[in-house]
């Protein structure tokens, strides 16, 4: 593997960044502790990855007779493995992938999907247990298809490492098939569900390999291919160059029309059976398919491509009763066959309806061709492609770990580097300069601190994306989200007082602004880590960020739940954050000047609201009207986001506590790393 850029990471450095020093509150809204994240990123850095790679490699050639090794390798069956791990993430929350190692657990492990994938895991426990807990699952799974990609001569771009296990399988379950998937992405047809859901099929990865709804339709299967792997972020270079990549090696496994058995959900204790002989090697059933896409699956090459041009394909159901495409005896020059798994016999390689779609789709086929013809752009758009598949959860290239981490790509939206803490000016200094400021002008104190919220709040910690690093705020598509309409002014207000601070960047003093904002109007937001930098011009990083909840006059409970979650916080410290509408800009909120209070509760909870949608109105204590949003009644309405509201208004110390507690963490949420560190990459 091309070690392409070395990282020496230093020891996490005390001073510099608050947020990673202990007894703050560091939280990413990550479901791990600050000091298990900590401890992980030790056992990470002691983790020798040529070794794990050596140790696949063997792993790979030695096959065990519970699940003997088709050709001789495990190397195709860990592809898959790390493939559909990873390819569960989507764009739309940025949830899924193979980030938390949640493969292991139910909804994910019992996905049709997924069948035999338990076999899988299993031979790689050894290795796990050998390298002990800095080996994550998660890097494990990604580390053992990238290898075997690398092992049979595939091309590989490096692999970022720090994956960090979670618990159970819980952040899983958006993902269905459930009830709770159901509430927030319903699908009415199975087949055919939509964005937000990453698939066409839940339990599936991306679409029904035999055709929309088991139907054999390559035209159709085309467009669902391109439309699930554009929920993924992946074009149709990137998609045919995988699916490709993929089908170079290994094969399906469909050897009777019996069925695999029963999933771990429905059997713990012995998944997956297989119903036909003796259920593995030749007897393995796992999608129903039966045999190779290629003469010769062990190997990198492009002749998946060749294949699908040189041949006629026909359509008949294969042993395993499914629909599968066969080369034409009569126009097929000579028929081609691969070995049969147990490298006893000879089987005709074949294709899936969504294969073949690949060349009934003009585009596709283009791309087809071209990787037929050019073997160099296919092994580049591959490499690329896996690389970014298996790693897009991982957010920015701050949070890649190890000595293999290639060159930030164009999916991380890379940021320029951190200067050196010396040339950053003092926190204190900016900060009083920009409290002189505000006790000037006090009319600033809510535009400040609005947006500073906008532009923190587009953090989601399913993938690391947004956060006010970047200060993308500053341009579009981020410029237009709801909430802000008044950036620029506010912006241009900041930019005097930055302008007093070489080095000081656009993304900081908009933190900085928002913190002495707060801090004016009575809150304390403890301390305070600079470092972030400004996105460049044409930088896409919050395409996928629209806000959730902003100007959202249709959320219902389950989605703002949701969006909660998502920002990385208790349900209590979004209630907390939710009493800084008293510092609202204008409108019926605001106070003047600005304070912060339990105020908001006070109204929120005890005036009589009239109406039946937002805008729900009010009556103040001074006649004056007031409006409240969708969210503002969920708050008032929903039984716990109700009592957090009450415990708040009942105990000022608490609000201001909670509410401190939830700035700092929304502010800092996309560090994930000290200065001295950021400086390093
Ligand atoms: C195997 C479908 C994309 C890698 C399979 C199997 C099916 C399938 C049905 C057979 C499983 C079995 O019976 O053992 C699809 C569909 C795709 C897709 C519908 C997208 C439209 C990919 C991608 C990769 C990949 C993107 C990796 C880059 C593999 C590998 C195997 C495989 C290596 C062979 C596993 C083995 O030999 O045990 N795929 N696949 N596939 N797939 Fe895909």
């Amino acid at each position: 593997m091309k070690l392409a850029l070395a990282l020496t990471l230093l020891p996490l450095a005390s001073g510099a960044c608050p947020y990673l020093e202990a007894g703050g509150d560091p939280s990413t809204g990550s479901p791990h502790s600050l000091e298990a994240r900590a401890n992980f990123a030790a056992a990470v850095d002691e983790i020798d990855f040529a070794e794990v790679m050596a140790d696949l490699k063997s792993r790979f050639v030695t096959s065990d007779p519970a699940w003997p090794a088709d050709y001789g390798t495990y190397a195709p069956f860990f592809i898959r493995l790390a493939w559909h791990c990873s390819g569960s993430y989507r764009t739309s929350d940025g949830r899924g992938g193979c980030d938390g190692g949640r493969q292991r657990f139910d909804p994910e492990r019992s996905w049709d999907n997924n069948t035999n994938l338990d076999k899988a895991r299993g031979l790689l426990w050894d290795i796990k247990q050998k390298h002990g807990p800095g080996l994550s699952w998660g890097d494990l799974f990604v580390l053992a298809g990238t290898t075997a990609i690398e092992s049979m001569g595939g091309p590989v771009l490096g692999f970022c490492a720090g994956r960090m296990d979670d618990a159970d399988g819980s952040d899983s379950i958006p993902l269905g098939p459930n009830a709770e998937q159901q509430a927030l992405a319903p699908c009415e047809v199975n087949g055919e569900c939509e964005e937000p859901l990453g698939s066409t099929t839940v339990g599936l990865i991306y679409v029904n390999p035999e055709g929309p709804m088991g139907k054999p339709d390559p035209v159709v299967s085309g467009g669902q291919v391109r439309d699930t792997f554009l929920r993924m972020a992946m074009n149709d270079t990137e998609t045919v160059a995988l699916i490709g990549g993929g089908h170079a090696f290994g094969k399906t496994h469909g050897a009777c029309p019996d069925g695999p058995g029963e999933s771990p959900a429905e059997n713990p204790t012995h998944p997956w059976a297989g119903n036909c002989g003796t259920g593995v090697g030749v007897d393995a059933f796992t999608s129903g398919f039966e045999g190779p896409w290629t003469t010769d699956p062990t190997s990198w090459d492009n002749e998946y491509f060749t294949n699908l041009l040189n041949y006629d394909w026909d359509v008949a159901k294969g042993p395993g009763g499914h629909y599968q495409w066969s080369a034409n005896s009569t126009t097929a020059a000579d028929s081609p066959v691969a070995p049969t798994a147990d490298l006893a016999d000879t089987q005709p390689i074949m294709m899936l309806t969504s294969d073949i779609s690949l060349i009934n789709d003009p585009d596709y086929k283009e791309i087809v061709a071209d990787y037929a013809a050019n073997p160099s752009n296919f092994d580049d758009a591959f490499a690329h492609a896996w690389y970014k598949l298996v790693s897009r959860d991982m957010g920015p290239i701050t949070r890649c770990k190890g000595g293999e981490v290639p060159d930030a790509q164009p999916f991380q939206y890379p940021l320029p580097p951190t200067p050196a803490a010396s040339s950053l000016p003092p926190v204190a200094d900016v900060m009083s300069a920009l409290k002189s400021h505000l006790s000037a002008s006090p009319s600033s104190v809510p535009a400040f601190a609005s947006l500073a919220f906008s532009c923190a709040s587009t953090f989601r910690r399913t993938d690391f994306l947004g956060g006010c690093d970047g200060a993308r705020v500053r341009m579009e598509p981020e410029r237009s989200f709801p909430g802000n309409e008044g950036a620029e002014e506010v912006l241009r207000e900041l930019e005097e007082i930055r302008s007093e601070f070489p080095n000081l960047s656009v993304a900081d003093i908009i933190v900085l602004g928002g913190n002495a904002a707060i801090e004016a109007a009575g809150g304390d937001v403890g301390t305070v880590c600079i470092g972030r930098t400004d996105a460049p011009d044409g930088d896409l990083g919050s395409e996928y960020l629209f806000p959730r909840i902003a100007g959202n006059e249709d959320i219902d409970i389950a989605h703002l739940y949701d969006s909660i979650d998502l920002l990385g916080l208790t349900k209590m410290e979004f209630v907390a954050l939710s009493g800084g509408h008293d510092l609202a800009q204008e409108g019926a909120w605001a106070v003047n000047p600005a304070k912060l209070s339990v105020g908001y509760f006070d109204r929120l909870l005890n005036l009589e609201w009239d109406g039946e949608a937002a805008p729900y109105t009010a009556v103040g204590a001074d006649n004056e009207k007031l409006f409240a949003t969708e969210v503002d009644m969920l708050v008032r309405v929903d039984a716990q986001l109700q009592a957090a509201a009450q415990a708040l208004l009942q105990d000022e110390d608490l609000f201001k506590q909670q509410f401190g507690k939830a700035w700092g963490k929304l502010m800092q949420n996309d560090l994930f790393f000290s200065n001295e560190e950021r400086a390093e990459l």
